[in-house]
């Protein structure tokens, strides 16, 4: 089962899905995380790519549907994706079901994390993640404590640099644009179902194995 985790900036999509890998062992693809890597590799685009994802607009299909497909080519993700942060515009949402179909594969559910807009600056402002396993915490509603590796011990938290109140309203103007339209796409498939993620993440984290489990089952 592959799965598409939806929702605007700090709606919980990587925190979620954290869940879904340790619960379900599925396996996340964060385009926002392959875009980050790619800014670490200092390759010739990098500094395009900052650029935008600062400025808080959408990254070209190109150099995102190169990234996608050169990690839906490995087998051994098969059926077990969840796609977090793409698609995320209606020609992303295409191409994705066009790879995914020459990998014998499909979109079987679309998790809507429904929020209200204002939590999320705080969601966001608040955000750090541990430096060595990427766990994310929250300093107002999930304070950080120690993670579960050893490895983690000299671990510093870290603020994203586009986590700040000028990108954040950018990041909504360009969600609402251009990635909201994508549900009335899935919701014409009947893929989509809807999530209460203004609830505690534990709560959220409940709702959604249910869905799973009741499409599994
Ligand atoms: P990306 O990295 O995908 O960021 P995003 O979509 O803006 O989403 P976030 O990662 O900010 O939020 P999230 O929903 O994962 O929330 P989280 O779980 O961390 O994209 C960044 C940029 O890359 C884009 O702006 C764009 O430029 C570019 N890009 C990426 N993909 C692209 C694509 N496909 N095409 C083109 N460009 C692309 O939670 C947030 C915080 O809230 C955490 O601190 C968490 O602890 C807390 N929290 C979570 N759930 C709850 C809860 N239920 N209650 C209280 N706190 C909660």
């Amino acid at each position: 089962m592959n799965i598409v985790i939806f929702g605007p900036p700090g709606a919980g999509k990587g925190t979620q899905s954290a869940f879904l890998i340790n619960q379900f062992n599925f396996f996340q693809l964060s385009t926002g995380d392959l875009l980050r890597n790619e800014l670490k590799s200092g390759s010739t685009l990098a500094s395009e790519i900052e650029n935008l994802m600062n400025s808080g607009k959408l990254v070209s299909d190109d150099i995102i549907n190169n990234l996608i497909e050169k990690k839906l080519i490995d087998q051994s993700i098969e059926n077990r994706i969840i796609f977090d942060g793409f698609p995320r515009n209606i020609e992303q949402a295409k191409t994705l079901d066009s790879l995914l179909s020459k990998y014998s594969q499909s979109i079987s559910l679309v998790l809507n994390l429904k929020v209200n807009y204002p939590i999320l600056s705080k969601r966001i402002s608040g955000r750090v993640s541990c430096s060595v396993c990427k766990k994310i915490f929250n300093e107002f509603f999930d304070p950080p404590v120690p993670c579960d590796h050893p490895e983690c011990k000299t671990r510093t938290l870290i603020k994203r640099s586009d986590d700040n109140e000028e990108t954040v309203t950018k990041r909504l103007k360009t969600y609402d644009e251009s990635t909201l339209p994508i549900l009335d796409y899935y919701k014409d498939k009947g893929i989509v179902v809807d999530v209460d993620a203004m609830a505690k993440i534990a709560k959220v984290s409940e709702e959604i194995s249910n869905i799973i489990k009741e499409l599994k089952s």
